[in-house]
């Protein structure tokens, strides 16, 4: 099979302080998050997953969101997103002046039940307006995809469903589509055909890949969508998310380790990855545990000799 060649540059979102976050244990203040966000910021990520305005009694985690975007200071150019499941979410995202919204579904009911407590075709619903207001505002609008690789309920996920919800998202006008491997069960060829079905909908340059690490699978899944054309990966710094003594914990991949990968292929990021292992290492002191990113436990090794 003729293959493209991998693109010469992605972009990494880096969504460490919001779907991290949100899984640990641990709740961490708004101070530790905000130096967390501006360290990452200064590593040069140009989108970075700052805040989630969901029912505090859901994640008590990110209850936090609006101090932490009030006080953040600003890199001009970098994206802060939020995610915002309904009007009451985004309304709060506009006050904390987020550049991006993001709008979540599923590929599954069943996950989709669980996660927003609604049908999929009623989360569409809700997105509606909320589409509409962020474009009347000029916002960004993402949407992002739960399960489209699995779902921890009903099992396989056929490639019409994500299919039919990347044709949802791009109607409601989103600016780009993360395609989540949510449990992260996918391994690469499977990750080639959910990929190449989404990009029959919308296209594949703004497709993102969101993958958590639960089997290992992440970075093969990554140079996977790379073959087909995908671009644009989400990473959490120090593999943030699931503790890893706790069963079915499961963290995105490790950002470090995407930009390790990316370094070695010779694919631009314009992200400097040992700002990069200072921030792992700087929140996994917070945490009070250790960084699960290989490459970050590898570099920061070295550096002490
Ligand atoms: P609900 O209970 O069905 O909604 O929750 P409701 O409209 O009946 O509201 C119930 C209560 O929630 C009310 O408060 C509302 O005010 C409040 P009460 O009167 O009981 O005190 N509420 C809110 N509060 C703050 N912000 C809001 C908001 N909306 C309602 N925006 C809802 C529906 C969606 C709100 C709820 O199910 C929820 O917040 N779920 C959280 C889901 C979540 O955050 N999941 C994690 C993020 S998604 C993810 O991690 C996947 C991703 O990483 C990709 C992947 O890996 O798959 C993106
Ligand atoms: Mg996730």
């Amino acid at each position: 099979m003729n293959q493209p060649p991998l693109p010469p540059k992605v972009k990494i979102v880096e969504v460490g302080p919001r779907d991290g976050l949100q899984n640990e244990k641990e709740a961490l203040g708004a101070d530790v998050k905000v130096e967390l966000v501006e360290r990452l910021a200064r590593a040069g990520f140009v989108n970075v997953e700052a805040a989630a305005f969901v029912s505090p009694k859901w994640v008590p985690q990110m209850a936090t969101s609006a101090e932490v975007l009030a006080r953040i200071e600003r890199r001009p150019g970098t994206i802060y997103s939020a995610l915002v499941p309904n009007m009451q979410g985004f309304e709060a995202a506009l006050n904390g002046k987020a550049d991006e919204v993001v709008v979540f579904g599923a590929a599954s009911e069943a996950f989709s039940q669980k996660n927003i407590n609604c049908s999929i075709a009623e989360s569409i619903a809700r997105f509606e307006p909320v589409a509409k207001a962020a474009k009347a505002n000029g916002l960004r609008l993402r949407g992002s995809i739960s399960t489209a690789f699995g779902c921890p309920y009903q099992g396989e996920v056929p490639l019409d469903a994500v299919g039919d919800v990347v044709a949802r998202m791009r109607d409601l006008g989103c600016d780009e589509i993360d395609i989540a491997d949510t449990i992260g069960v996918s391994t690469a060829r499977k990750t080639q055909a959910v990929m190449l079905r989404a990009a029959q909908e919308f296209p594949v340059t703004q497709l993102a890949g969101h993958f958590h690490d639960t089997y290992g699978q992440a970075l093969a899944n990554i140079y996977a969508a790379m073959e087909v054309g995908v671009a644009i990966f989400h990473s959490s710094v120090a593999g943030l998310g699931g503790c890893p003594y706790a069963k079915g914990a499961t963290g995105n991949v490790a950002t470090e380790d995407v930009l390790y990968l990316m370094q070695g292929l010779g694919i631009e990021t314009g992200v400097d990855l040992d700002q990069v292992v200072d921030a792992g290492l700087f929140i996994s002191q917070q945490l009070g545990r250790k960084s699960i990113s290989r490459a970050g436990n590898a570099i920061a090794a070295k550096r002490a000799g």
